[in-house]
C-alpha cells in the first residue's frame, strides 16, 4: 500500500454507510456514524482538509414495503424518516459537513449522468431474465418482495441477500423457491430483459484495488474471495416505481429522473425497459458525490472541492476517499462501487471501515422485534452522548463484533471516564485553581518530560488516524491521562507548594498542559465534553478549531474552579436497564418463537442479519477475522490454580479470586459470583490470561482473567496434570 500518510494535500470525503429510511435509528446503526464522526474529526486534528458526508437512502424495497404497510407514499415515508434522522445524528454530535439524501435533485441528477457514463463507455449490457412474479397479485417481486432458499448455502434468504446463511449478494432470478413476501403466494419466474453492468470485467482492477485499499482487515479479505470464486455481472435495474428511473433515451430532457407518483406499473409483463429503476444500490453510493456536491455549493469550491475529490480523469487527480460502514454491505463498498467508480473517471476509495456489528444477548439486532437498545432511548435515559461514543469507538476494535451491555457501559465509564480522565482533570485543574487561579503564571514552559510525553500522545493519535483504528485514538488519549495522574501522584505538588514553591508551579503548570492536550486530542471523541473543558481552562474560541500542535501550545492561563467532567453510573441505574433489557429481549425470543415463518415484518430488517446463526442457537459467528501466529503469541495464558474464592461485597456478579499462577500469586476479578458454588472452586486448576491490563472494578484490582466458556461462565481447565506457571499453547 503506497498511499502517502495523513494528512495529505488533497481533499478528503469521510463518508457513512447511508441509513435506509424506514425506521428508528439504533445502538448499531450508531457505530457507523460516530465511528465516521470520530474519523473525521481526527483527520482534521491532524489539518486534513475533510468533507464529512452522507445523506438518507430512500429507495430500494425496505422502504417501499414499509411505506405499504403504513399506507403512504414511499416518498412521504422516506422523507419522515429522513427528517428524523437529521434531527437526531447532531444529538449524538454526529455534524455531517453535508447529510443529504438520495431521491434528491443532486443525487437523481448525478446518478443519471454517473449512469449514463458507464453505458456510453460500453459497460452495461441489456440481458433477458427470469425474475420472481407473483401471478395471483399480478406484480413482479424484486429483492426484498421475495423470499425462498439460497442457491449457495440452502439457507433461508431474502431476494436480495443471504441474511442469515452465506451473506452474499443475490441477483434476480437467484432465489430458489421463491415465495411472495407481500401476500405470501408461490412466485413463478418470468422473463424480463433488463440492465446489466459488467463487473465480471473488472476482476483484475479489483484485485489490484484491494491490494492498494486501505481501513479495516475484513474489508479486503471477504471481497478477495469472492472474486477468486469468479465475479458475476451486476444487474442494475428494477421492476419498481419507486426509485430513479434508468436513463435510456431521455438525455437532456427536463424530466427529473424520479418516478413518485405510486402508481402500479409493476404487472404488464412486457419486457420493456420503460418501467426500471435503477437498483437502490446504484443510486445510494452516489450520494456520497451528491452530499460532497451540495457541500462545495454552499461553501464554495475554494474551501472543498467535490470535484477534485471526487473525479480522477485528465483534469483531476482524485482526493482521499474513505468509507465508514458496517460489516454487512462490505460487497457493495468493494465491489460494486469502486467497479462502478472506475468504469465511469471516479476517485477510488482510499480506505473502507467496516465495523463489527453491534448485538444483543449475541444476537442480531432486530427493528422489528424490538430487540434493540434505541438512540432515542439512550438520549432519554438522561445519559450524554459523549459517554456512547466513547463506548462505541473504544470497546473493542472496529471490525470486532460487540455486544451491548449496560454493565460493560458503566465499567467504560466509570473506570476510564470517571476514574482516569475525569479524576486526573478535576484533581489538578481544582488544585491549579486554589492555588494559582489557573496556570501559573511563573512558569513559561512544560518541563522536557510532559512535553516529550505529549509529543508521544500527538504521535499516537496520528499512528491512530493512519491505521484507521479509533480505539486506538481514544487509549492514547486515556494513557496521557494515566500518565498524568501518575506524575501528580510521583511529585506530589501539595508538599512541595511551601517549600519548594517553583517546583510545585512547574509540576502544576505541566498538569494544565496535559489537560490541554486531553481536550485537544479527546475532542474526536468526546467533542461536548471537550469543549466545556476547553472553556474550563479558560481557552479562546471552540476546541474543535485546534490542530494537533495546539496540545503543546502554551495554556491561556487563568481559570475558574473547575467542575467534575464526568460523573459515575451508579450500580443501581445499570439493574435498572438491564432489567428493561432483559424483559425486551424475552419478549422479543418468544415472539420469534410463535412467529416461526410467516412474520411479515422481517422483510423491514436488513439489519438483523451477520450476529445470528442459522438456527435457534444464540452462536456468535466465527470471526471473520484472521489472526497471526504471532499475534496470538503475544496472549500469555497461563495454568492456575484458585487458592481462595468470595463476593465482593455489594456487587451481584463478581468474585475476588486468589490464583496461584506458578511464577507468583494474583488477585483476579471475575464474573462468576451467581454463577459458582465459591467454596467449591477452590482447588481448581483454571486457565489465566496473565498479561491482560490491570483493571479496577467495583474498587478490587484484577491481575489478570480467568477464562471461562459461555454465558454460564463455565471454567476452562486441564485435562492432565499441569501445574500452575505452565504456558497454554
Ligand atoms: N442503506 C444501506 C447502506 C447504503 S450505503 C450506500 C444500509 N442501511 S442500514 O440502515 O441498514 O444501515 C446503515 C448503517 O448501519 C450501515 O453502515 C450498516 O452496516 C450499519 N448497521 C446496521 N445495523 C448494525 C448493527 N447492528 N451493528 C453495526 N452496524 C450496523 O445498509
Ligand atoms: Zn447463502
Amino acid at each position: 500500500m503506497s498511499h502517502e500518510d495523513f494528512p495529505t494535500d488533497d481533499p478528503a470525503v469521510v463518508t457513512c454507510g447511508l441509513p435506509y429510511a424506514n425506521g428508528d435509528l439504533h445502538v448499531g446503526h450508531l457505530r457507523t456514524y460516530v465511528g465516521g464522526d470520530v474519523y473525521a474529526r481526527a483527520l482534521e486534528r491532524l489539518g486534513q482538509r475533510t468533507a464529512f458526508v452522507s445523506g438518507s437512502d430512500m429507495h430500494g424495497t425496505p422502504v417501499a414495503v414499509n411505506a405499504e404497510q403504513e399506507g403512504v407514499s414511499p416518498e412521504e415515508f422516506a422523507l419522515k424518516w429522513h427528517e428524523r434522522y437529521a434531527e437526531t445524528f447532531p444529538k449524538f454530535n454526529v455534524e455531517f459537513d453535508n447529510y443529504g439524501h438520495t431521491h434528491d435533485e443532486t443525487n437523481v441528477q448525478l446518478t443519471r449522468d454517473l449512469v449514463r457514463e458507464l453505458d456510453d463507455r460500453g459497460h452495461v449490457y441489456e440481458k433477458t431474465i427470469m425474475v420472481a412474479y407473483d401471478p395471483i397479485d399480478d406484480q413482479y417481486l424484486p429483492d426484498r418482495y421475495v423470499e425462498g432458499t439460497c442457491p449457495y448455502c440452502g439457507a433461508q434468504a431474502r431476494g436480495d441477500e443471504c441474511d442469515e446463511g452465506c451473506q452474499r449478494h443475490l441477483e434476480p432470478g437467484e432465489i430458489e423457491e421463491p415465495v411472495s413476501t407481500i401476500t405470501g403466494n408461490p412466485a413463478e419466474y418470468r422473463e424480463r430483459t433488463h440492465k446489466f453492468f459488467e463487473v465480471s470485467e473488472f476482476a483484475d482492477y479489483l484485485s489490484e484495488f484491494l491490494d492498494r485499499l486501505e481501513g479495516t482487515s475484513n474489508a479486503r479479505n471477504q471481497p478477495r474471495e469472492w472474486i477468486e470464486q469468479g465475479l458475476q455481472d451486476w444487474c442494475i435495474t428494477r421492476d419498481m416505481d419507486w426509485g430513479i428511473d434508468y436513463p435510456d433515451d431521455d438525455a437532456g430532457s427536463d424530466d427529473d429522473g424520479s418516478d413518485d407518483d405510486g402508481s402500479d406499473d409493476g404487472g404488464d409483463g412486457d419486457g420493456n425497459g420503460d418501467d426500471l429503476v435503477l437498483y437502490v444500490w446504484v443510486d445510494a453510493p452516489i450520494e456520497y458525490i451528491s452530499a460532497t456536491k451540495q457541500y462545495t455549493e454552499r461553501v464554495g469550491a475554494d474551501v472543498f472541492d467535490w470535484e477534485s475529490a471526487w473525479r480522477d480523469d485528465a483534469d483531476h487527480d482524485g482526493g482521499q476517499i474513505v468509507h465508514v460502514i458496517g460489516r454487512d454491505i462490505i460487497q457493495h463498498h468493494t465491489i460494486f462501487w469502486p467497479a462502478m467508480l472506475h468504469a465511469s473517471g471516479h476517485t477510488e476509495p482510499r480506505a473502507v471501515m467496516a465495523s463489527g456489528f453491534v448485538t444483543l444477548g449475541g444476537k442480531g439486532f432486530s427493528t422489528s422485534r424490538d430487540r434493540a437498545v434505541w438512540a432515542d432511548e439512550y438520549l432519554d435515559e438522561g445519559f450524554h452522548p459523549d459517554l456512547l461514543r466513547y463506548y462505541l469507538a473504544t470497546n473493542g476494535g472496529f471490525q470486532q463484533d460487540v455486544d451491548f451491555s449496560w454493565e460493560r457501559f458503566r465499567e467504560r465509564v466509570n473506570t476510564e471516564l470517571v476514574g482516569t480522565i475525569g479524576n486526573f482533570l478535576y484533581r489538578s485543574l481544582l488544585f491549579a485553581h486554589r492555588n494559582y487561579d489557573g496556570a501559573p503564571a511563573t512558569v513559561d514552559a512544560p518541563s522536557d518530560e510532559v512535553e516529550a510525553r505529549i509529543d508521544e500522545a500527538k504521535a499516537a493519535v496520528a499512528e491512530a488516524v493512519n491505521d484507521y483504528s479509533i480505539r486506538d485514538l481514544g487509549d492514547a488519549v486515556t494513557h496521557l491521562a494515566g500518565f498524568g495522574n501518575e506524575y501528580i501522584q510521583r511529585n506530589e505538588p501539595w508538599s512541595l507548594v511551601d517549600e519548594e514553591p517553583d517546583a510545585a508551579a512547574q509540576v502544576i503548570y505541566d498538569c494544565v498542559q496535559i489537560a490541554k492536550a486531553i481536550a485537544v486530542l479527546f475532542e474526536p471523541i468526546a467533542p461536548e465534553k471537550c469543549e466545556r473543558l476547553w472553556a474550563q481552562l479558560g481557552e479562546d474560541g471552540s476546541v474543535h478549531e485546534t490542530t494537533l500542535d495546539d496540545a503543546g501550545a502554551p495554556p491561556a492561563g487563568a481559570f475558574d474552579e473547575p467542575d467534575e467532567l464526568f460523573e459515575k453510573i451508579p450500580e443501581e441505574r445499570v439493574e435498572e436497564l438491564n432489567a428493561k433489557l432483559e424483559e425486551r429481549v424475552a419478549a422479543a425470543t418468544e415472539g420469534e418463537a410463535s412467529a416461526e415463518s410467516d412474520d411479515e415484518d422481517e422483510t423491514a430488517d436488513h439489519d438483523e442479519e451477520g450476529a445470528v446463526a442459522a438456527d435457534d442457537v444464540d452462536l456468535e459467528p466465527v470471526a471473520e477475522d484472521r489472526i497471526g501466529f504471532e499475534e496470538f503469541e503475544d496472549l500469555d495464558l497461563r495454568v492456575g490454580r484458585i487458592l481462595s474464592a468470595e463476593g465482593i461485597e455489594g456487587a451481584d456478579k463478581l468474585a475476588r479470586l486468589e490464583v496461584d499462577i506458578g511464577v507468583e500469586t494474583r488477585q483476579i476479578v471475575a464474573g462468576i459470583k451467581q454463577l459458582h458454588d465459591l467454596d467449591a472452586i477452590e482447588g481448581k486448576t483454571v486457565i489465566v490470561l496473565a498479561n491482560l491490563e490491570r483493571a479496577e472494578l467495583f474498587g478490587v484490582e484484577s491481575n489478570g482473567m480467568v477464562l471461562a466458556a459461555g454465558e454460564e461462565a463455565d471454567l476452562l481447565t486441564t485435562h492432565g496434570d499441569a501445574e500452575p506457571g505452565e504456558t497454554v499453547r
